[in-house]
This record gives structure tokens, C-alpha cells and sequence, in this order.
């Protein structure tokens, strides 16, 4: 009840404190209006206010902002970003609303003392509205912000509702920029046809020199919920040949049809021997049916390096695409999503009789099949002869009551010399 206990409650005597050994923050309007008991129309330039004082000593090395959306939002950020330029690596907006003159300012606070270049290593905006009268102009502030970072590893812009002219001029930035990217996101857009506008067979674009040293750094790429057709698969596939380096690739919520993944499927022919890194592949939702998918997997059963993950869920695939995935998982996948792909119980059958050796298996995903008895009989049997199997998601199957026994008996032999960490969820 003393005075300095009433401090203790004051986020700003802690700032006081502490302020100087932080190196992450995030920062929400909420925590202001808790703080200092301001209308929330009111409290951002007072937030920012009080955490650029409070922080004066801070070396901050992450920041997460959130709700920015007026010019004094922003420029009671540019002070706190100013006073950490030097540490700050790391930067995310979340529900912010950004326009040209946004990146500009907070472009120009994050290159310390007239220097051109930023030190961002990740930067990201998410869930956030681009609001310009001129969208070109919008575009190009964030070309120029981009292109002054030699640092910048990961780029995510992420639900934001860019369409596909903002993605090509971000797209033909990093083409020209000689940093060394490592992972971009542009997932939740709608930007399909944002490819179209490059030559890619004639390989055009790469012909100066260094352009594609952003692309060739390349592990993570991730393009869900976009929007994208069969033909932006027909152009990704040439994109996808300069991403040596690439593990990890989300095509996720894409109708691209089976006629996409025919397009891709050179790519992966080749990725195959190039010995191409892939690990991670996720074609979830992407309007894929048995033809498409059975190609597919043939390939990827060929693959020098075979996949550690794939998801096919969501995708109307059918009992047939049982014996191409009976072949598949002979390779050395680990995690294998299968989920609402519609096998029914003559597709468990199928896989059941398939035969099984020694599977390399540690998670799968076979919820929302309607399999009845026969999800239970096929998991009896996979049971012993993936050792390495920990997890198995079931729900939505439909089994029947006598599913359990056979279940339980499998994994009684199966315990052998293994330890069995079993996470197993069935609605029954
Ligand atoms: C997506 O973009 C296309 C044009 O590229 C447009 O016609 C369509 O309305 C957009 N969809 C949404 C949900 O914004
Ligand atoms: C597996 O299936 C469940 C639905 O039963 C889903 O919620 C979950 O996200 C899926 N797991 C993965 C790894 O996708």
C-alpha cells in the first residue's frame, strides 16, 4: 500500500528500471491505456512518448508495433526506432495502416546518422492495410526500403490484401538487391498473375550480373492462400530453377489444379538431380485430384533427397492415390499430413495391403477420412512397422468401438524395444 508499491504497478517504473536491459519489445496501444487511463483515440503519440523516454537507454534488438495507422503514430515510432537504429535488427508491424510516406520516415529513422543502408535483419508486415492514392508510389517506398537493406534475411508482408502488381514491383526489388534473403512470405494475398509479366523461359531476367544472388539464398518461400491459378504454377516453376537452396514450400489454399502441378512437376524432376535441398513441401488445398497428385508422388518417390514433410490435406484425392502413396512412403518422409483427402474405407484397405517396411513415419495426419474399422485395422498395422511413429491424428474417421482393441494390441507388440510416445486422437 506504500507509495513505491504503487510504482511497482506502473509499467513506466519498470521501463525506468529495466528499460536499458531490453532487448525485446512489443508494444500495443492497449498497454497505454492501462497505463496512463488515455481514450485509445488519443494514446498513441503519448505511448510513444513515454517509451522513447523511458527506453532512452535501451539497446533494442526486436520490435513488434502494433495499430499504427496516423502520422503521429508513426512519428512517435520513428524516435524509438531512431534511438535503436544501431541494435535494431528485427521489426514487425501488426494491424498497422502503411502508405508511401510511412516507409519513407520510417526508412529514413532506421539508417543512422546519414548512413543509406538499414541493419534489418527481419522485417515484416502482417494483417495490415496499404492505403495510397498512389499505389505506385506505395510500392516504390517499400522497393526503396527493401533495397536499402544488404541485412535483410526474412521478408514477410502477409495478409494484407496486396495484389498482384505490388507483388511483382517487391518481386522485381529483390531481384535486383544483392542481399542475401533467406526466407520471404507473402502468404494471405491475392496476387495471382504476378508473375506473368517476366520472360522467365527465356531466362532474360537473369542476364545481368548478381540478379539472382536474392533468390539463390533462398530456403523459404511461402505463397498460401493466394489465389493462384494453374498458370502462376506454369511461371513459378521457372522461378523455383534459380532457388538452389530452397527447403521449405508452401503453395497451400492455391486452386492450381492438377494442371499446376503438372507444370511444377519438371521442377521437382529436376530439383531431384540437382540434389536440390527440399525438405518441406505443402500443397494443401490446392484443388488436386488422384490423376494430378499420383504423378506427383511418383517423382517425389524418386527424389535423390527425399521430402521430410508433405501435406496433401484438404484436397479430393480418392481410394486411387492409395497405392502412389503406399510407393511414397517407402522414401524417407516423417511427416505426412492426409488429412479430409476423402480415402474412405476402400482406401485404407488399399494401404493396409500395401507393403509396409521399416517406415521412416513420425507424424501423420489421417483425420476427416471416414475410414470406420478400416482407420483402425491400417493403424494396427503401421503401428509395427514405423518405429519411429509418434503421433497419429485419427479424428473424424468414424471408428467404430471395436477399433480400440485392435488399436491397443498393435501398440502392445509394437513397444518391443522401443520407447512409444503415442499422442493418439480418435473420435470414436
Ligand atoms: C483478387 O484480385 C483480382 C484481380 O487480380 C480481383 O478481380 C479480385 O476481386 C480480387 N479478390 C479479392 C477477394 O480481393
Ligand atoms: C491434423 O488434423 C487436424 C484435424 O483433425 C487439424 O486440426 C490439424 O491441424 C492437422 N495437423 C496438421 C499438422 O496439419
Amino acid at each position: 500500500m506504500s507509495n513505491l508499491a504503487s510504482d511497482y504497478l506502473k509499467l513506466s517504473y519498470h521501463c525506468q528500471q529495466f528499460g536499458c536491459y531490453s532487448r525485446r519489445l512489443r508494444l500495443q496501444n492497449v498497454l497505454c491505456v492501462l497505463e496512463s487511463c488515455v481514450s485509445l483515440y488519443i494514446l498513441s503519440l503519448p505511448l510513444f512518448d513515454i517509451h522513447s523516454q523511458l527506453l532512452r537507454k535501451s539497446n533494442l534488438q526486436s520490435l513488434v508495433v502494433q495499430w499504427i495507422r496516423s502520422s503521429e503514430h508513426v512519428a512517435g515510432l520513428c524516435k524509438l526506432l531512431n534511438q535503436n537504429s544501431r541494435t535494431l535488427t528485427s521489426l514487425e508491424f501488426v494491424h498497422c495502416k502503411i502508405s508511401s510516406s510511412f516507409m519513407d520516415t520510417i526508412c529514413g529513422s532506421l539508417c543512422s546518422s546519414g548512413a543509406e543502408t538499414h541493419q534489418i535483419h527481419h522485417f515484416s508486415i502482417s494483417s495490415s492495410s496499404f492505403h495510397e492514392i498512389d499505389p505506385v508510389s506505395l510500392a516504390h517506398s517499400l522497393a526503396s526500403f527493401l533495397s536499402s537493406g544488404r541485412s535483410l534475411r526474412s521478408l514477410k508482408l502477409c495478409d494484407n490484401n496486396l495484389d498482384r502488381n505490388f507483388a511483382k514491383s517487391v518481386f522485381s526489388t529483390l531481384l535486383d538487391s544483392s542481399c542475401g534473403l533467406t526466407s520471404f512470405d507473402l502468404s494471405e494475398n491475392n496476387i495471382s498473375g504476378w508473375l506473368s509479366i517476366f520472360n522467365w523461359k527465356s531466362n532474360a531476367f537473369l542476364s545481368s550480373s548478381g540478379v539472382t544472388k536474392s533468390l539463390q539464398s533462398l530456403r523459404i518461400l511461402k505463397l498460401g492462400g493466394n489465389n493462384l491459378q494453374k498458370d502462376d504454377a506454369g511461371n513459378l516453376r521457372y522461378v523455383l530453377v534459380q532457388m538452389p537452396s530452397l527447403e521449405i514450400l508452401d503453395l497451400s489454399d492455391n486452386p492450381i489444379e492438377d494442371d499446376g502441378i503438372r507444370s511444377l512437376i519438371p521442377y521437382f524432376a529436376e530439383a531431384s538431380k540437382s540434389c536440390s535441398p527440399l525438405t518441406d513441401l505443402n500443397l494443401g488445398s490446392c484443388e488436386l485430384s488422384s490423376d494430378g497428385v499420383i504423378l506427383l508422388l511418383d517423382v517425389l518417390s524418386t527424389l535423390a533427397r527425399p521430402l521430410n514433410s508433405l501435406s496433401l490435406a484438404d484436397n479430393g484425392l480418392g481410394s486411387q492415390v492409395a497405392e502412389a502413396l503406399g510407393k511414397f512412403w517407402g522414401t524417407s518422409i516423417q511427416v505426412l499430413n492426409l488429412e479430409g483427402i476423402g480415402l474412405g474405407p476402400s482406401g485404407f484397405r488399399k494401404l493396409r495391403d500395401i507393403r509396409m517396411e521399416n517406415l521412416k513415419l513420425v507424424k501423420l495426419n489421417i483425420s476427416k477420412n471416414r475410414g470406420g474399422i478400416e482407420t483402425a485395422k491400417f493403424l494396427s498395422k503401421l503401428i509395427l512397422h514405423a518405429p519411429k511413429l509418434v503421433a497419429v491424428n485419427a479424428a473424424y474417421n468414424l471408428m467404430p468401438a471395436e477399433s480400440l482393441p485392435l488399436i491397443c494390441s498393435a501398440l502392445k507388440t509394437a513397444k518391443g524395444g522401443y520407447t512409444i510416445f503415442f499422442k493418439f486422437k480418435c473420435t470414436v
